[in-house]
Formats: structure tokens, C-alpha cells, sequence
């Protein structure tokens, strides 16, 4: 295995995990690397425009952290790495498919501290790229049987249902609340869960490990989500890679917004902001600024600090090691870096 000087230290700092053992982290690392190199590998395209628009968010970094949770995974079974790699790669394809797609959704400018393929392009060529990848994560998984190919495609499809609930909203006499945390278990947690399972699937896990790990990928990916839209409200853009307030502009009311909304007394100004359409750049700075100091901030950092503790309590089915300590850490950043 040959893992690239900084790598290791790369690791660290992409998803801040507090990793102490060595082996492990050499571990990752050098699949991070193997991911990395299938990625590119499978990106590529003959005609130019298709490689160009492929390439594009490949290359402009991200977190990778759906394939580093596969490989975490993948540590409670032993063998299987070229599988694990693989899925680790498909599942990494998924989720840029999404992203080249959402931003499209979301007229979005910026993604992974890069312009979105679809302010660098158009959205026919964003919309395409996307069905691009995706074919290819499909590929992917084709080569793992047919249980693989199966787990995917329902996965996608809970995705993009969760997607267009969101996109639709709450219905009459639905709580938002309870919209809002379904459809991002759906739209986010449903493939941090696959992630999870694929890794301990493929490494031959038991089944209890591997249920394990699949609810614990599920509540992460749910706090992984509110944390995302946390740090849409209240983190300096630059760190972010993406604009700031994009739910705020899109519309889509997020956590801290529907607690805001259903306080017996909620800010006045802020509730009237977000009653309307927001397409003004000085009112979306505005209404920003106020929920950053809003009670319905607090209350979602409080409820993303519960689900952060209910992922550890699902820990608890795995046995003690350095890879259960780093799905744990894992936990922890995702309330670290709302801060
Ligand atoms: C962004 O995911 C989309 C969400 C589900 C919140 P990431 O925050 O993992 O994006 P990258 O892969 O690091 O760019
Ligand atoms: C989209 O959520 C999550 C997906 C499943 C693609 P967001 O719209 O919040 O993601 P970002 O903030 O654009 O990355
Ligand atoms: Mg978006
Ligand atoms: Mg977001």
C-alpha cells in the first residue's frame, strides 16, 4: 500500500477526527488513496466536455467523508478491500451526483470552494453530468452482485423521494418538525447509512455489526444534515466552500427556522422575513443575522447534540476498538464543526 506524504495529516484535518491509532489511520488513509485513484479513473471520458464537467467536483476536493465511513465500516469485518474500495467509490459517485443535480435545484454558485459546474457551465450540462456519474457509481456496483446493485438503487430512490418532500413541504396538519427531520433522514441519512453497511457487507461483518453500523449511519447522516444547515446560518462562507444563507434564498425552512417559527413568541422581524420569498442579498444578511442569535438556532444545536448522542448509543453493538473510538470522534465533529 503506498500512501502519499501528508496523507495521513490530510485525513485529519478533512473531517477533524481524532484519531490516535497509527495502524488505522495508515489504514484509511491508504484507502482513501486507492478511492481517490478510482475515482479519477472512472470519471474519464473521450469527449472533452463530458471529462471537463466530470472532473470538475472530483477534482475540486470535498470531504470524502461518505468513503471514509466505508472504510471505518469496513474495519469491523476483515478482508474484502478491493470490494470495499469499489463501494466506497460508487458511494462517493452517488452523492456528487446529487450535489451536481441539487445545485442545479438550488442555484447554486459554489460548491467545494469551486464554481458549481452549473455557474461554470449550464444546468443541461450540471443535469447530465450528474445522470454521468450516477451510471457510473452503477456500474460500480454492478460489479459487487446484486444486492449491492439492489441496496443502491433503493437508496437513490429514498434519496430523491426525500428530495422532492422536501421540495413539496409539509402537508395540511403535518408537523413541520417532524417533515423537516423524516425528509433529511431521507435525503442524506439513507446513503451515510449505506455507506456504513456496504463497508461492513463487503468486509464479511457479522449482521449485527452491520445492522449496527446502517442505524448508526443514519442517525450521523441525519446530524450530519442539520449540522449542514447550521453552518449555512452561522459559519464564515470561506470555510464553508459553498454560499452562505442558499436555504434562506432557496426557501427551504430548515431547523433552526421551524423552531424559530413555532416559539410561543418568535422574533417578529425574523418571523416576517421568513414568511416571505427572499431574493434580496441586504434582507437575507438581515434575517441571518438575527437567527444566528435566535432561540431556534439553540434549539436545533441542542437537537443535533441528541442525535449526536443517540449514533453513540447504536456504538455501543460494536465491539470496543480504534475503529469504534473513530466512529465516535465522528460524532463529535459533527457537533464540532457547527461551532
Ligand atoms: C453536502 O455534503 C450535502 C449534504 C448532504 C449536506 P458534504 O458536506 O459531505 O459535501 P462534500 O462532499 O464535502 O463537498
Ligand atoms: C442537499 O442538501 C442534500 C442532498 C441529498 C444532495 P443541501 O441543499 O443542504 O446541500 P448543500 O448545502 O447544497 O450542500
Ligand atoms: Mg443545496
Ligand atoms: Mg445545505
Amino acid at each position: 500500500m503506498s500512501v502519499r506524504d501528508g496523507a495521513i495529516e490530510d485525513l485529519r484535518a478533512a473531517v477533524g477526527l481524532q484519531i490516535a491509532d497509527e495502524e488505522l489511520l495508515r489504514d484509511l488513509a491508504g484507502g482513501l488513496h486507492d478511492v481517490e485513484e478510482l475515482l479519477r479513473e472512472v470519471v474519464r471520458s473521450d469527449v472533452q466536455a463530458v471529462n471537463e464537467a466530470a472532473r470538475h467536483l472530483v477534482e475540486a476536493g470535498g470531504k470524502r467523508f461518505r468513503p471514509l465511513f466505508t472504510l471505518l465500516a469496513s474495519q469491523f469485518g476483515k478482508g474484502g478491500r478491493e470490494a470495499v474500495i469499489t463501494a466506497a467509490a460508487a458511494v462517493e459517485l452517488v452523492h456528487l451526483a446529487t450535489l451536481y443535480h441539487d445545485d442545479v435545484m438550488d442555484e447554486a454558485t459554489m460548491r467545494r470552494g469551486a464554481p458549481s459546474v452549473n455557474a461554470r457551465w449550464d444546468n443541461t450540462v450540471a443535469i447530465l453530468t450528474g445522470d454521468f456519474l450516477f451510471a457510473h457509481a452503477s456500474r460500480l456496483v454492478a460489479d459487487l452482485g446484486t444486492d449491492a446493485a439492489r441496496i443502491t438503487a433503493e437508496t437513490f430512490s429514498e434519496l430523491v423521494t426525500g428530495q422532492m418532500r422536501e421540495t413539496v413541504g409539509p402537508g395540511d396538519g403535518e408537523d413541520p418538525v417532524a417533515h423537516y427531520l423524516s425528509v433529511i433522514a431521507q435525503k442524506t441519512g439513507s446513503l451515510i447509512a449505506t455507506a456504513g453497511r456496504f463497508g461492513g457487507m463487503l468486509s464479511d461483518a457479522s449482521q449485527e455489526h452491520i445492522d449496527a453500523l446502517r442505524r448508526f449511519g443514519e442517525i450521523i447522516g441525519t446530524a450530519f444534515q442539520i449540522s449542514d444547515d447550521i453552518i449555512d446560518i452561522d459559519s464564515p462562507s470561506h470555510e464553508l466552500g459553498k454560499s452562505q444563507g442558499t436555504d434562506l434564498r432557496e426557501g427551504v425552512r430548515t431547523l433552526p427556522m421551524l423552531y424559530e417559527l413555532a416559539e410561543d413568541r418568535p422574533d417578529p422581524r425574523l418571523a416576517e422575513l421568513l414568511r416571505g420569498p427572499l431574493d434580496d442579498d441586504a434582507l437575507i444578511e438581515e434575517a441571518l443575522g438575527l437567527l444566528r442569535t435566535s432561540r431556534g438556532l439553540e434549539r436545533a444545536r441542542a437537537t443535533l447534540s441528541d442525535y449526536a448522542q443517540r449514533a453513540r448509543t447504536e456504538l455501543a453493538a460494536l465491539p470496543p476498538s480504534p475503529a469504534r473510538d473513530a466512529c465516535e470522534s465522528v460524532a463529535d465533529y459533527l457537533v464540532a464543526r457547527t461551532h
